[in-house]
């Protein structure tokens, strides 16, 4: 990996929900970088943070939750050439989430594509209106023209006759076609980040390859870095360039996507693609009655707070008096391949001694 490129940088993210029952730490300490251009995959079950991790670096979290520590660094490029570019650094942590400066930033530098489109679209209003507000929110044109810019994203989005579509309701439209609106007015103000929730999550398979396909597309005609947030390895691994496996609030193996199906290092990572289905297996199950292999254990509650490695009660790796006493720092065991683990522990003393 290199340190160029850097479009943006969340770094020690502590994101927690001060509830009566309880705190929950949904992001505790995660560090992530964006590469312009480049597509970061997050993993992991369901209830990891992820999608808090994705509404901090918007500035959306929702009451009571709240940033209590950390920085986020966004690099918005204002000049660029073939040989220079410069960039205005932005430190989103310190603006607040209504501020003009925020607001210019959310829609415009940055979107978001949520799993369930019909939320993200008013069912009153038409697509192309939705559309049109969000280019006349960020730029200065008539009404006449946001409406062939709408035409012309809806388009770009391989929606039929998008001069007919834009005058239609969300409800009139299949879940793959909104969500391919719904992509169109994500893209509409050509943003550098386009953050991925999800989005394929309620479709069908054929259609969720579909949007899988055209996201990939677009992001090479609009040059832009996608954050994909998903629960599926496989979609990781069609997706992503590198990856972070998130478990319980925290980043605990990141890489790129070939090291993480060839060299999964975490148990947890190990467990998730253990999980997975392969043709053979479902071959050899169609025959036996062979069950795919879940990971042990439940996640624990969220108000817990549990001593050492949040993994430790479900890994099967568990080493007492070790996992459960101390937090496990992060360790690069390969040059851009990082874990925290303690099985990794002497990898990181032997470094330090040589
Ligand atoms: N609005 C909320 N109020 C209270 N807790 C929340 C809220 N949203 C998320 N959480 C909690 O934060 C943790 C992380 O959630 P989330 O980021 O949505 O997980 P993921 O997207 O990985 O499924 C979970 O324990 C979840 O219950
Ligand atoms: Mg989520």
């Amino acid at each position: 990996m290199t340190t160029d490129n850097v479009l943006a940088e969340i770094k020690n993210l502590h994101t927690y929900f001060y509830l009566p029952e309880g705190i929950v730490r949904a992001v505790d300490g995660v560090d992530l970088t964006i590469r312009a251009g480049r597509t970061l995959g997050i993993v992991g079950e369901s209830g990891c943070g992820k999608s808090i991790t994705a509404l901090s670096l918007m500035q959306l979290v929702p009451s009571p939750g709240r940033i209590i520590e950390g920085e986020i660094t966004y690099y918005k490029t204002i000049h660029k050439t073939a040989a220079t570019s410069t960039s205005d650094v932005i430190e989103i942590t310190k603006l607040k989430p209504n501020s003009p400066e925020m607001r210019a930033i959310r829609g415009n530098q940055i979107s978001m594509v949520f799993q369930e489109p019909m939320a993200a679209m008013l069912p009153v209003r038409t697509v192309g209106a939705q559309i049109m507000e969000a280019i006349m929110l960020h730029q200065k044109v008539s009404k006449a023209e946001a409406r062939e810019r709408a035409i012309d994203i809806l388009a770009r989005v391989k929606l039929p006759n998008p001069d007919r579509i834009v005058d239609t309701y969300p409800f009139q439209l299949s879940g793959g076609m909104r969500q391919r609106a719904v992509i169109a007015m994500a893209l509409s103000c050509n943003p550098n980040l386009l953050i991925a929730d999800e989005p394929t999550t309620a479709l069908d398979v054929t259609t969720e390859a579909q949007i899988l396909d055209l996201m990939r597309a677009l992001q090479k005609e609009f040059n832009m870095a996608i954050m994909y947030i998903t629960h599926n390895l496989g979609v990781i691994a069609e997706m992503a360039q590198e990856v972070a496996v998130m478990y319980l609030g925290k980043v605990v193996e990141e890489t790129d996507v070939t090291s993480l199906f060839r060299n999964p290092l975490h148990p947890y990572t190990q467990a998730l693609l253990r999980s997975i289905p392969q043709l053979d297996d479902v071959m050899a199950r169609a025959g036996k009655k062979k069950r795919l292999e879940t990971i042990r254990g439940m996640i624990p509650d969220p108000y817990s707070v549990l001593p050492g490695c949040t993994f430790h009660p479900r890994c099967p790796q568990y080493m007492e008096g070790v996992c459960n006493k101390a937090i496990p720092e992060v360790i690069e065991v390969e040059p851009g391949h990082t874990v925290r683990c303690h099985l990794y522990a002497a990898h990181s003393a032997r470094a330090q001694a040589s």
